[in-house]
């Protein structure tokens, strides 16, 4: 414990630009108590870019977007992983790791996109189009991915989808994604209402005050956004293509177009960076709190169980992105 103790005045360094000392006086002694049990239990906590910044660059041990996340659960030598994200995040952990025990801090926080579609639902578009291939999002339960040829994460998606070499792709559940994935190719795209409900609240409008606002500003928009949003900003890209444009220096002054957490976190590594901080909040990543983590540790609850019929099926879809 004395040893986990001694790190918390070094981790205010690294935060003390987004987290005032009052607000950090509160979080020292969760963090204590996460280090400590993750050695205890030789536990690692894998943290989605979306998690706030105590949780991001306090407490976890991996790091990044939804296709990060993914590949570096191969790679996991602990016993226990515990996902500070979203629930499909842990399932695709858990798919990609059958023999470890992945947990959640809360089953409740889920996701827009994954609860916007059923198996049932892609059974039933394979049937209306046969022969098409079936590219799902991995923003979906483990029981729609085992109805797919292969998932995409938005870093990988416009790569998956040209590598098919197919004129028509059925790209599932994000509307908004598949279209601006088809503006990008011009691959048709049979596609499904599904949305994010924090990406789909930005607006055209929106992005245009805040150019008015604030001149030079560079504009980087996720692409769960609606196109139009999409279409008014100067880059758009996954959370880990945000941060590399963030990182490669080429604005002084950027707009994320995505989660409010997200410029917190890139706030701590790029003080020379001015961040104009419009946001949503996800509600789903939200419900992962430092109390919730030392609670999931403490408890070893609760673990994440996908039936094996399924599980066969869901990681062949997976393993097929990873490996494209
Ligand atoms: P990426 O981090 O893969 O860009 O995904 C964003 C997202 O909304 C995950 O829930
Ligand atoms: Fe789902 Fe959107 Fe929240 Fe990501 S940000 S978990 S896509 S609702």
């Amino acid at each position: 414990m004395l040893d986990a103790l001694t790190h918390v005045p070094s981790l205010y360094d690294r935060v003390r630009r987004v987290i005032p000392p009052a607000e950090w006086a509160g979080f020292t002694d969760d963090i204590d108590a996460i280090l400590e049990l993750k050695r205890r239990h030789n536990a690692v906590i894998l943290a989605h870019n979306y998690q706030t910044p105590e949780i991001f660059h306090c407490v976890s041990d991996i790091v990044g977007d939804s296709l990060a996340l993914a590949r570096e659960a191969q790679n996991v030598d602990a016993d226990i992983i515990v996902m500070a994200g979203v629930h499909f995040m842990a399932e695709t952990a858990k798919l990609l790791n059958p023999a470890k025990r992945v947990l959640m801090p809360d089953m409740q926080a889920g996701c827009s996109l994954a609860d916007s579609i059923t198996a049932a639902d892609v059974r039933l578009l394979r049937q209306r189009y046969p022969g098409v291939p079936v590219v799902t999002y991995v923003n979906t339960s483990a029981a729609v991915k085992a109805e797919s040829d292969l998932c995409c994460t938005s870093g990988n998606a416009r790569r998956i989808v040209e590598g098919l070499g197919t004129d028509r792709v059925i790209m599932i559940p994000d509307e908004y994604l598949a279209q601006n994935i088809a503006n990008e190719t011009g691959i048709t795209m049979i596609t499904w209402a599904g949305h994010c409900e924090v990406h789909e609240r930005f607006t055209p409008d929106e992005i245009r005050r805040i150019r008015a606002e604030h001149p030079g500003v560079v504009v980087l928009a996720h692409p769960e956004c609606p196109p139009e949003v999409v279409a008014e900003a100067d880059f758009s890209g996954s959370t880990a293509h945000m941060s590399d444009y963030v990182a490669s220096g080429k604005a002084s002054r950027v707009v994320l177009i995505t989660e409010c957490s997200m410029s917190d976190n890139l706030a701590v590594q790029h003080p020379e960076v001015e961040f104009i901080r419009p946001c949503n909040l996800c509600p789903h990543m939200k419900r992962i709190t430092l109390p919730s983590l030392r609670r999931c540790l403490e408890t070893l609850t609760t673990e994440v169980i996908i039936e094996p019929h399924l599980a066969v099926r869901a990681r062949r879809a997976v393993e097929r992105m990873l490996a494209a």
